[in-house]
């Protein structure tokens, strides 16, 4: 067949043909069936031929049953077949166009009958017993990077944007919502529906559309027993019932954010902004699916002291989400451009202090990453070949903070913040609603500056294709790491310390210190491999029981470096009440190297390897040495 994996322009092995014709508009019909653990329905996608004519349509999938594939325009049944199924990147579902499309601009529309099963990486079927409120069930989808294949069959690469629509059916009690605009209500009964062979009186319909074109990993929906509350007139959040009053305590500060957004980027495009405050499971932090971001329930401190992390995705709104890659080697231009604007807008609402202590925290992670990987590894490149790679693998803080350094160098070089913020302005006007690499990006620059003095010295080749830590060093304000830093200095000369040197602190700064307290110099390891120290820091400071997640996370590891038994119950509990990656993989890896710890580390795991996402259970598996299922 004439499908083939782009190697060239290394797109994670889409195996889709988008430079002959091209997804334009899909739209979904598909019921949640919760005692299967299926979506069943149909997708209708229409295309558009993009080269001279096509003779096919090859469509990304992974775990789907296809039942039939229907030539719309025709009425007529197509003929289709799927390759052989490759572990990560699925198989290709093949459909014939009768005829070939001749000419560029010539449509066709292809209906879809297929259903998901549970081999499938992108939805998460929870069981009540998942849930806060423990009496319904809940499902969410998790598409990126390539995982909207095992959702919908569709041409599976950020390349390749389209418009969406759907109809989602669930059982009566649950609400569904998507990454699209929707009013929450179900919209219509589900019987006229002959497809679909049930009971009309359990179920309920719901409509939602997505008008602007996003890439295929920004397709989501979730289903559960879910409420809303308004934080601003185009912002709010979703949550199951039980947590939504929390939930909006949390985000209170949502409408501003999105404001400021708009002062730095340029107008925000997608209508709505909303939150959805998902259950312990969700793998990551944070995903900006459009008008509907998930988030982990382990931002819920009770003191908003994590909410920034809606910042970085309500940044995604510009870039990301209408700026986007055009495929996962350029990834950066998505999360360093993120990070690089999230903290203008933390400048705008917290000050520039508070932005640049997050830029430092996160440089002594990207350090430590660097140093994991080893200096030469492809994953510490900007652009990492990505030939057969599994995207979940590549994963990492790199394309974040090293595309962060790259800008931060760039906006030095062109004379500082005020020369650089009409140029974000700019980038953003000229690539929304568009794709592009990081070529693209290096042109527009030289370009935009091309009478500024001093870009020739910019070392492109360095910065997208090294190895290691970023090419030049930053400086940050160092205002509020100054206390942190000084703090840490009395605990490792044994200096005096008291249970008010945290007072007047910033969660970021506690983060800090207790990441400084990591340090693998002998100095500080006096401290932070002794027990006794650490007994006598939590008898002060209270870390062990502190309802920050992420000073839960660090403690932990830091108690579990210095083998203190009395850590592994808490450390249990945190692996067992929720499976966000960012603390989850750390903890069994540390856990596990321990001797302690090495047992109940692959005892929690495999009890609990169901309740986790598929990811996070399929690289917590990769990182222990335990045979896949
Ligand atoms: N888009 C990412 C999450 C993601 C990346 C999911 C790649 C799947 C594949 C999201 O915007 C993100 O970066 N979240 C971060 C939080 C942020 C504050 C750095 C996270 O999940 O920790
Ligand atoms: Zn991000």
């Amino acid at each position: 067949m004439s499908c083939h994996h782009h190697t060239s322009a290394s797109d994670l092995a889409s195996q889709s043909n988008v430079d002959t014709i091209r997804q334009t508009h899909i739209s979904l019909d598909l019921r949640a069936d919760f005692e299967k653990e299926q979506l069943i329905g149909h997708a209708v996608i229409k295309f558009v031929v993009v080269a001279d004519k096509a003779t096919e349509i090859c469509l990304d999938t992974h775990s789907l049953n296809v039942k039939s594939v229907r030539i719309v325009d025709s009425g007529e049944p197509a003929t289709f077949r799927l390759s052989d199924p490759h572990k990560v990147f699925g198989r290709a579902l093949v459909v014939e166009v009768p005829g070939a499309l001749q000419g560029k601009g010539s449509e066709v529309t292809v209906a879809i009958e297929y259903e998901t099963t549970k081999a499938g990486g992108a939805i998460q079927w929870l069981p009540p017993a998942q849930t806060e409120g423990k009496k319904h069930p809940f499902l969410f989808t998790q598409c990126q990077a390539i995982h909207a294949r095992s959702f919908l069959p569709c041409q599976d690469t950020p390349g390749a944007k389209t418009t969406y629509a759907a109809t989602i059916t669930t059982p009566k009690a649950l609400t569904a919502i998507m990454s699209a605009l929707g009013n929450g209500k179900p919209s219509r009964p589900p019987t006229a529906n002959t497809e679909f062979p049930f009971d009309g009186d359990d179920w309920h319909t719901f409509t939602f559309e997505q008008p602007v074109a996003c890439a295929s990993y920004l397709i989501a929906l979730a289903v559960g027993d879910l409420g809303f509350q308004e934080t601003g007139p185009r912002t709010g959040v979703w949550a199951e019932k039980g947590v939504v009053e929390r939930a909006a305590y949390e985000f209170d500060a949502m409408e501003a954010m999105v404001n400021a957004g708009e002062k730095v980027c340029g107008p925000y495009e997608w209508g709505r902004y909303d939150v959805l405050c998902m259950p312990g499971s969700f793998p990551y932090g944070g995903m900006e699916n459009p008008c509907l971001t998930f988030v982990t329930p382990t931002l819920l401190a009770g003191d908003r002291s994590l909410a920034d992390v809606v910042i970085h995705e309500i940044t995604h709104s510009w870039t990301g989400n209408l700026v986007t890659n055009s495929n996962w080697k350029h990834f950066w231009l998505n999360e360093g451009w993120t990070m690089f604007v999230q903290r203008k807008i933390m400048e705008l609402l917290h000050g520039r202090q508070v932005a640049e202590l997050d830029a430092s925290l996160r440089l002594k992670s990207l350090r430590s990453t660097v140093e994991r990987f080893g200096v030469d590894h492809n994953f510490t490149r900007l652009c990492p070949d990505l030939e057969d790679v599994d995207p979940d693998d590549a994963f990492s803080i790199v394309p974040y903070e090293k595309g962060f350094h790259l800008l931060r160098y760039l906006e030095t070089v062109v004379g500082g913040p005020e020369k650089f913020a009409p140029f974000i302005l700019a980038y953003v006007k000229e690539f929304a609603f568009k794709t592009l690499d990081s070529n693209d990006f290096k042109f527009f620059f030289n370009n935009y500056f091309s009478s500024t003095e001093g870009i020739d010295a910019v070392d492109w080749d360095a910065w997208l294709r090294g190895t290691g830590m970023p090419p030049v060093n930053n400086e940050f304000d160092q205002t509020l790491a100054k206390a942190v830093i000084e703090l840490k200095r009395r605990w490792t000369e044994e200096e005096d310390v008291s249970a008010k040197d945290l007072d007047g602190w910033t969660a970021m700064q506690t983060m800090y210190f207790l990441d400084l307290m990591q340090s693998s110099d002998a100095e500080t390891c006096k401290v932070s491999k002794s027990g006794e120290k650490l007994k006598q820091m939590d008898s002060l400071y209270h870390f062990t029981g502190s309802g920050n997640a992420e000073i839960r996370f660090r403690w932990q590891m830091l108690c579990i470096g210095a083998n203190m038994e009395e850590i592994i119950p808490h450390v249990v509990k945190l692996l067992t009440e929720q499976g966000r990656m960012k603390f989850t993989r750390p903890l069994y890896r540390a856990l596990f190297g321990t001797t302690m710890g090495k047992e109940v580390a692959l005892s929690t795991f495999l009890e609990n390897r169901s309740t986790y996402h598929s990811i996070c259970a399929k690289m917590v598996a990769r990182d222990l040495g335990v045979g896949s299922k």
